[in-house]
């Protein structure tokens, strides 16, 4: 079992009988996701949400059954992994570009329980670029005001043969803050930009977060 695995099993054990549950995106997720399909596939009945097409189509392929937001008012449970995990739990997450719907998701489960491997655990944000999901209308515009607020490089994300687009549409930026000294100070100016659809910090939104260590061992910080 790996760092990833031992997370994703972990927190799938936090599943019970009747809940609602979002499913992540990502590597880790997809573990948590694996191990709740052959938990509903011996009989567990819950009902889920995924945050991105692929966690969709693995959910359909785990039998796991899916249900739209109009259905449920609230998710019992949402677990997701993440990219950056400070000692607050503050985090960095859409690194697979999902961030959008993650964020929509955790912010609507009662319990919002990260995974993630030692690795991801760091002293302060930022080392990984923070990604910035921009509607494309007028995005270079929208790019102009983060440069001018922000003395830091800005990349538009790309994937091959052209600019990435995410499963709402719109186009990522990274930017790499490379130490983020005040994670709500940035959501919040972050959030205030015309054109910032929203952006990967999560801050007070991680309710739980298991850490899975190579050796199969997990640790559970509340
Ligand atoms: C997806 O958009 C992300 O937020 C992922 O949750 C994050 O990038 C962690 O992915 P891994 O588990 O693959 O490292």
């Amino acid at each position: 079992m790996n760092a990833k695995q031992a997370a994703g099993y972990r927190a799938a054990e936090l599943v019970k009988d009747g809940m609602t549950v979002g499913l992540g995106t990502g590597s880790t997720a997809y573990y948590a996701i694996e191990r709740i399909g052959e938990m509903v596939e011996k009989g567990l009945r819950i009902r889920a949400i995924a945050t991105s097409n692929a966690s969709e189509e693995l959910a359909v392929k785990y039998q796991i059954p899916l249900v739209k937001a109009a259905e449920v008012g609230h998710l019992d449970i949402a677990i997701d992994g993440a990219d950056e995990v400070d000692p607050q739990m503050a985090l960095i997450k859409g690194g697979g570009g999902a961030l959008l719907r993650e964020k929509l998701v955790a912010i609507n489960s009662s319990r919002f329980v990260v995974i993630a491997d030692s690795s991801k655990m760091v002293p302060h944000l930022g080392k990984f670029k923070l990604p910035i999901e921009v509607v494309p209308f007028c995005y270079e515009w929208t790019l102009r005001q983060l440069e001018a607020r922000y003395p830091v490089p800005f990349e538009q994300r790309m994937r091959e043969g052209g600019k990435y687009v995410t499963d709402n549409g719109n186009y990522i930026v990274d930017a790499a803050f490379g130490k983020i000294d005040n994670p709500a100070k940035l959501n919040e100016e972050l959030k205030a930009i015309t054109g910032i659809v929203d952006h990967g910090l999560f801050v007070n939104i991680a309710s739980t977060v298991i850490v899975g260590y190579e050796d199969g061992r997990t640790e559970v910080k509340e």
